[in-house]
């Protein structure tokens, strides 16, 4: 499988990451299979956040890795976020005390001493950075935390937090997909006023290239606002027809050749993959070498409904 340098770290970890959000509703035992199948084709980092299934991904994730003595933490890369609060209306939460008490949730439920990666689930309006600073460094010194990112945060927010929290903050987790990618079209469609000219995330992409934070793309393959996926639907025939040609070329499934549309892509992406079946995980990780030629990228581009000017 392609790999990519984690951030500014010495890491080098798969470019499909398994996306945790949807496996809440397996048992110990399918998780553990799931698990196994992953690890078994090199897949070994795993995203979680302490939301999804209300905490359960975790705990049964935890429960199915504690419970099979051939399984060794030190051979996985466990990731996690914090940061969205679900009392009353809901709320976004970036203070000390609540990242401190979120990551010892995090711990107990995956049943272990630390996790690799924290991120910051989403930008919390009432952000004070030098909160931040201070969980982080206690989180580093106590080693619950080897390494910090964010996620669905812009540039200027993450310069923000740069203002007081002292470790690289190494991955930023973004939606970003064939049917999301209107931060490509901005890069484009340059001081012009079609619609895909809009900046809607001050140039994100650009500043994680020049910062080295490693992009990793949720929802690869969903319709934004949770419509569901965009591949067979009948509202991107266009795009889809296009991608049925090019898995027939390169003999991967069409969400193969979705995933490597987001791999050729030189900010050396990480693929967050939610599906909760092994043999769609595995062939995506099958896929993940192929490397479109540029025509192709372009081609699978505009059939997606954008232009080139
Ligand atoms: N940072 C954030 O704000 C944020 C937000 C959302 C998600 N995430 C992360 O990103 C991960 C991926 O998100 P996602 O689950 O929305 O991504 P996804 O991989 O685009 O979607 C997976 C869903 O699509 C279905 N699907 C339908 N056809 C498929 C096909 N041909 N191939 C693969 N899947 C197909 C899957 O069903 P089956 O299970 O039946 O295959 C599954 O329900 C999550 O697990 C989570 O870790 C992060």
């Amino acid at each position: 499988m392609k790999s990519v340098r984690l951030g500014k770290t010495n890491l080098n970890v798969p470019s499909i990451v398994v996306g945790c959000m949807r496996l809440a509703g397996k048992t110990k035992s399918e998780m553990n299979r799931f698990i196994r199948a992953a690890l078994d084709r090199g897949a070994n980092y795993f995203d979680h956040a302490d939301i999804y299934g209300d905490g359960q991904s975790e705990t049964v994730f935890g429960d199915a890795f504690a419970a099979d003595p051939s399984l060794r933490r030190e051979d996985v890369i466990l990731q996690s976020k914090c940061g969205i609060r679900k009392q009353g209306a809901g709320f976004y939460d970036q203070s000390k005390s609540y990242i401190l008490s979120a990551v010892d949730g995090i711990l107990k439920r995956l049943k272990t001493d630390y996790i690799d990666v924290l991120l910051l689930h989403r930008p919390d309006a009432l952000v004070e950075p030098e909160e931040v600073a201070a969980a982080f460094d206690l989180l580093q010194a106590s080693g619950k935390v080897r390494f910090f990112g964010v996620s669905n945060h812009r540039p200027s927010q993450i310069e923000l937090l740069k203002k007081f929290v002292k470790q690289d903050l190494i991955a930023n987790q973004i939606q970003f997909s064939l049917a999301a990618s209107a931060m490509i079209a901005s890069g484009m469609e340059v001081n012009m006023t079609t619609s895909g000219a809009a900046d809607r995330d001050g140039s994100v992409l650009d500043y994680c290239r020049l910062k080295d934070i490693t992009p990793q793309a949720w929802s690869p393959f969903q319709i934004p606002a949770w419509q569901g996926s965009f591949l067979g639907h009948d509202s991107y025939a266009p795009l889809n027809e296009k991608i049925d040609t090019l898995a027939a070329k390169y003999q991967v499934t069409p969400a193969g050749i979705a995933a490597a549309w987001i791999l050729r892509h030189p900010a050396n992406f990480q693929v967050i993959a939610g599906t909760s079946r092994e043999d769609r995980l595995l062939d995506l990780i099958a896929a993940s070498d192929i490397v479109l030629t540029r025509a192709e990228w372009y081609e699978l581009y505009l059939a997606s409904g954008h232009i080139l000017p």
